[in-house]
């Protein structure tokens, strides 16, 4: 069964509702609220969009969900919401068990995609809006409304309708609009993909602090690794369904869990290679075309010599130098060659051709060196064994996976 929040002036209202009546504890503000999802599934038909999903978000913590398009974000948020069924397993919010309660009874407000605020209204009135629904006394409503635009940095703008507001102004709106009810969890799914490249970078700033200051928990669905990495204290990597990788954004992005995980954070520059000897402190791995890496010992934990892996190193870890000079003793290196050197201001982007046949990316920062590599050159890349990661290949079919 789907409960649909269709944006409606009437629905908007269920929305924001707050669910302090209905017999659920009213909130005082910075009261958090801790989620649990036990062994959660949901099925569309054949489809497993969300599939024996198990999760812990702590009090006050801002966590994301990350993946691709159609791995089951959206529909997580909507059964921790209220808005969709599990098929099996279940909720928990604060300890009690949510699976069967409708929206207005779960302490959790939703920022919806579509945050459609009343156009016709104006920016105060639109944070009002479900406080005079719910009949709380003019003053009050007055002091908290006044208390959010602050917050949302728009009190200048409390006369200004809706829909004279630019996409970040809205944005805001539909942020105070939801924290004025004091939700123990908020949750978001992509609320910036309407806004520009800088006007989200602003936002997201905003946003961590917003959730600092108010200290309830965030729990924020988007596709954009960087945006998660900016803002998260933990996230977790979702991919059909299943959560792949769950961590801190340092620790997801440094030294990922899988090879799906690894493409998706960023540029990962694998490559395919066969687990070889290792001591107490350092393992080898031999890459095919040759080229012997080194990885801490501990990377490599609980895998076998033999075992088929992939190496990868992030971009910005390798240092890029025209050939000539040797590498630095116990330093991973490979001789490339440059195919493209892009000028980005703040640095250079290579693509470059390795006689492994794989090509890689080479981030350099802008540091006023004359010498940049340009195509075509010769050059050394070399970069530290602590900043090699190690993955299992997962080029085989998806339903294959959990046998790996
Ligand atoms: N009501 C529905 N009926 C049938 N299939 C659905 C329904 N809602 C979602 N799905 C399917 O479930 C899968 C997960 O959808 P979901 O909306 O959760 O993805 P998402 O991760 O939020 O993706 P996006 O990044 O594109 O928003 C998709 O394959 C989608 O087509
Ligand atoms: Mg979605």
């Amino acid at each position: 069964m789907s409960r649909e929040p269709v944006t409606t002036a009437g629905t908007v209202a269920a929305a924001v509702a707050d669910p302090g009546q209905n017999g659920v504890r009213p909130t005082s503000p910075g009261e958090t609220i801790d989620v649990h999802l036990e062994r959660v599934t949901k099925r569309f038909g054949d489809l497993a969009a969300v599939d024996d999903l198990t999760l812990d978000i702590s009090s006050g913590e801002f966590f994301s969900l990350l993946g691709p398009s159609g791995c089951g974000k959206t529909t997580t948020l909507r059964m921790i919401g209220g808005f969709e069924d599990p098929t099996a397993g279940q909720i928990f919010l604060g300890g009690q068990d949510v699976t069967l309660r409708p929206p207005y009874k779960r302490d959790v407000n939703t920022v919806f995609q579509s945050y459609a605020l009343f156009p016709h209204l104006d920016v105060a009135e639109n944070v009002a809006f479900g406080l005079k629904r719910k009949k709380v006394p003019k003053r009050e409503i007055e002091r908290r409304v006044d208390e959010m635009l602050a917050l949302v940095d728009l009190p200048q703008h409390r006369m200004r309708k809706a829909g004279q507001l630019s996409g970040g102004q809205q944005q805001r709106v539909a942020l105070a609009r939801a924290l004025v009810n004091h939700p123990k969890l908020l949750l978001l799914d992509e609320p910036m993909s309407a806004l520009d490249a800088k006007l989200r970078k602003q936002m997201q700033i905003e946003l961590k602090r917003i959730q600092t200051e108010v200290g309830i928990t965030f729990l924020y669905v988007t596709h954009d690794q960087e945006e998660a990495m900016t803002m998260s204290d933990r996230l977790a990597v979702m991919r059909d369904g299943r959560i792949e990788d769950l961590g801190s954004p340092e620790r997801v992005y440094e030294r990922p869990a899988t090879e799906f995980v690894a493409s998706f954070l960023g540029a990962s520059n694998l490559l395919a290679g066969t687990l070889g000897d290792h001591d107490a402190s350092v393992a080898s791995v031999e890459v095919e075309g040759g080229a012997v890496m080194t990885v801490p010992s501990d990377f490599v934990t609980g895998r076998s010599r033999g075992a088929r892996v992939k190496v990868g190193v992030r971009p910005e870890k390798i240092h890029i130098q025209v050939t000539g000079e040797d590498p630095d003793a116990g330093w991973n290196h490979l001789r490339a060659r440059v195919r493209v050197s892009t000028f980005t201001g703040v640095g250079n982007q290579y693509l470059v051709d390795t006689p492994l046949g794989t090509e890689l990316t080479v981030y350099a920062q802008n540091l006023g060196a004359a010498t940049a590599p340009r195509s075509g050159e010769e050059v050394l890349l070399t970069w530290r064994p602590e900043h090699t990661f190690v993955v299992e290949p997962s080029d085989t079919p998806v339903q294959n996976e959990e046998e790996q």
